[in-house]
């Protein structure tokens, strides 16, 4: 049978998972779509690099034209990062009828709208289940299960560098400094943390469960974001001697008309669920009218984990093209055609 051909944007800390998962998990992929998936050309910057995992180097290339262009590659996965360049590639990707995912929250939180719109234009799928908390299913668990309710807040630890660093100063005394570099030295991090420590990928992050949760636009420039880098250790000595944790806590609720979005330091306590979540793992917290309050909990960030989600989309993306129904009907989070006010 035609293996479904995946081009490859980046082979770093989530690009090497996906090509283990790709390989290791071939019969399950098989057993799903019903093909054999293979990755064909894989964009990096540095073919000499060493890397996380065996691949042949002839599949390796630094001309992104080689990936985009090739008229065989039915399926783009984008876990390079970058947002204007990043940006034109896809559109570049998706024009050409090539479905997409990525696991780039900084580009779905800026041009998810134009990059959507254009992926429905040209009939094809553009997934991004990755870009939220890691590996856990979150955006798929908003969009379909449970699509049938009415969202009234989310709220969350949605970054796991900064979850490992509050996690470590806390608990085994670590500096801020020294807890960063673990998180990078482990890939959690993101090529410049900047984004992680000053809550703008919470932000970002929070951005799109919002949209996803209230079927609302919200622009970036609205969410009102916090980060950790004033936090001292002292400050989470004296939460703890009075029994609270400290956690960059996500919150997104409607006001009236408009959904209120921010990212801030909160002091919790230890007798809260999010008070344990630990290290680099993240929780959101989606309470529903119907549904009352639920909980999704899992890593956040990290290679094999983020990698799960990048491959699931794949798998979902593979669905669709066996029925024929790419950029039509979405078993993934495709959201965002019908944005609207919320009806209170
Ligand atoms: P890395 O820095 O580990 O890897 C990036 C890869 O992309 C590298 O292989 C690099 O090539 C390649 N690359 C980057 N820029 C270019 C360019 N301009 N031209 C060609 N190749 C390029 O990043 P991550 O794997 O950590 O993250 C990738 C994406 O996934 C980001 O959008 C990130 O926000 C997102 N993400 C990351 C998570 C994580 O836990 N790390 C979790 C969820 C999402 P080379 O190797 O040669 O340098
Ligand atoms: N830098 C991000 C984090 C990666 O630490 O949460 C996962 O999106």
């Amino acid at each position: 049978e035609k293996p479904i051909l995946v081009g490859l944007l980046g082979l770093g800390t989530v690009g090497s998972g996906v090509v283990k998962i790709i390989e290791n998990h071939q019969e399950k992929l098989m057993h799903q779509v019903g093909c054999p998936v293979k990755v064909k050309k894989i964009l990096v910057r540095d073919v000499n690099k060493p890397r996380d995992v065996e691949v042949d180097p002839a599949l390796l290339t630094t001309s992104a034209a080689e990936v985009i262009d090739d008229p065989e590659v039915d399926v783009i996965i984008e876990v390079m990062g970058g947002i204007e360049e990043t940006k034109e590639l896809l559109l570049r990707a998706l024009r050409q009828g090539k479905h997409v995912v990525t696991a780039n929250k900084d580009l779905m939180a800026v041009y998810g709208s134009e990059l959507l719109r254009v992926a429905a234009e040209h009939h094809c799928d553009l997934f991004y289940e990755a870009s939220v908390a890691g590996g856990i299913p979150i955006l798929r668990s908003l969009v379909d299960g449970l699509a049938s309710d009415r969202i009234t807040k989310l709220m969350g630890i949605v970054n796991g560098t900064t979850n490992y660093i509050l996690t470590n100063m806390a608990q085994n005394g670590a500096s801020y400094e020294a807890a960063l570099a673990e998180a990078q030295a482990l890939g959690f991090a993101e090529a410049d943390p900047t984004s992680d420590v000053e809550g703008l990928d919470a932000a970002r992050k929070m951005a799109i469960l919002a949209r996803l949760g209230f079927s609302m636009d919200i622009d970036l420039d609205d969410v009102n974001a916090k980060g950790i880098t004033e936090v001292t250790e002292e400050d989470l000595n004296y939460g703890k001697r009075l029994g609270y944790t400290m956690k960059l806590i996500g919150i997104a609720q409607r006001d009236g008309s408009k959904v209120e979005v921010s990212v801030q330091p909160t002091f919790l306590p230890d007798s809260h669920p999010l008070a344990s979540v630990q290290n680099e793992y993240n929780a959101v917290y989606v309470y529903g009218e119907a549904v009352g309050e639920t909980m999704f909990y899992g890593p956040g960030a990290g290679s094999l984990p983020t990698a799960t989600a990048v491959v699931s989309d794949l798998v979902a993306v593979m669905k669709n093209m066996r029925l024929g129904v790419n950029g039509r009907y979405a078993v993934a989070p495709q959201y965002e055609k019908q944005l609207k006010a919320p009806t209170e």
